[in-house]
């Protein structure tokens, strides 16, 4: 299933895994809206009878700056997509999951680990998705819903959204490999190199990893 706000771009996505062999179909989401979590997931079950895996990336920084240039609309638009956005599909995949158990993976990012100046509502709320998860991951194993919940955290990677704030940017060839550079191993993530840690947390070899959080970060937090 894949879900996302733009519809165009999930249809892509679609037709890859079509391509690849596998199959798919697309779920109209926004994140910030609770009725279309409801939706979505309750369309889920009712085609497919159980939900396994939840992951929740969706995730933006548009609009965001420092302490002293961020306004209240734009703290509020990230924290809706980031921080509650997530909390909503963690509120109602467990509440599908519960009857059979599961496993949610919750994109953060090492902004939820260590600051970053220009990035205030952006840390604040890959932050809250960090501690957000850990109690999600208690409640349910308290509850024996054998839902296992984590985070994963990666660094910049090579997707559209550091695509558009290097085009942004007054020299985005400097930016680009200051970004490289910044890594440890000297690259950019992959989006596979968090494909792959996301499979792990959602795979039975991680039957006993909950309330974790996993760094997909080329060495950069190490320093
Ligand atoms: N790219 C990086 O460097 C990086 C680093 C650390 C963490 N992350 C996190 O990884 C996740 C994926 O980011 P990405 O780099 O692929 O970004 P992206 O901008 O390329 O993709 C984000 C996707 O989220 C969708 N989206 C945005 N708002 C939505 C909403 N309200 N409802 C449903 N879908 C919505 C967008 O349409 C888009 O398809 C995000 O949570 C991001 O914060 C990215």
């Amino acid at each position: 299933m894949v879900a996302d706000i733009e519809e165009t771009a999930a249809l892509a996505v679609v037709a890859e895994i079509g391509e690849e062999g596998g199959s798919a179909e697309v779920v109209a989401l926004d994140v910030t809206d609770e009725d279309d979590w409801i939706a979505g997931l309750d369309g889920v079950i009712e085609r497919h009878g159980r939900l396994d895996i939840l992951v929740n990336n969706a995730g933006t920084l548009a609009g965001d700056g420092t302490i002293e240039d961020l306004t209240v609309d734009a703290w509020r638009r990230i924290h809706g997509v980031n921080a509650e956005g997530t909390m909503l599909g963690c509120k109602h995949g467990v509440r599908v999951m519960k009857a059979g158990g599961g496993s949610i993976v919750n994109i953060s990012s090492i902004a939820g680990i260590v600051g970053a100046p220009q990035l205030a509502a952006y840390c604040a709320s890959k932050g809250a998705v960090r501690m957000l998860t850990k109690s999600v991951a208690l409640h349910c194993a308290r509850k024996g819903y054998g839902i296992r919940c984590n985070s994963v955290h990666p660094s910049y990677t090579d997707t559209p959204m550091v695509d558009r704030m290097v085009a942004a940017h007054r020299d985005p060839d400097r930016l680009r490999a200051g970004l490289e550079g910044a890594s440890p191993l000297g690259r950019l993530g992959a989006p596979a190199d968090v494909a792959a840690a996301v499979l792990y947390l959602a795979s039975d070899d991680a039957a006993f990893v909950t309330g974790a959080e996993l760094v997909v970060d080329g060495g950069v937090t190490a320093t």
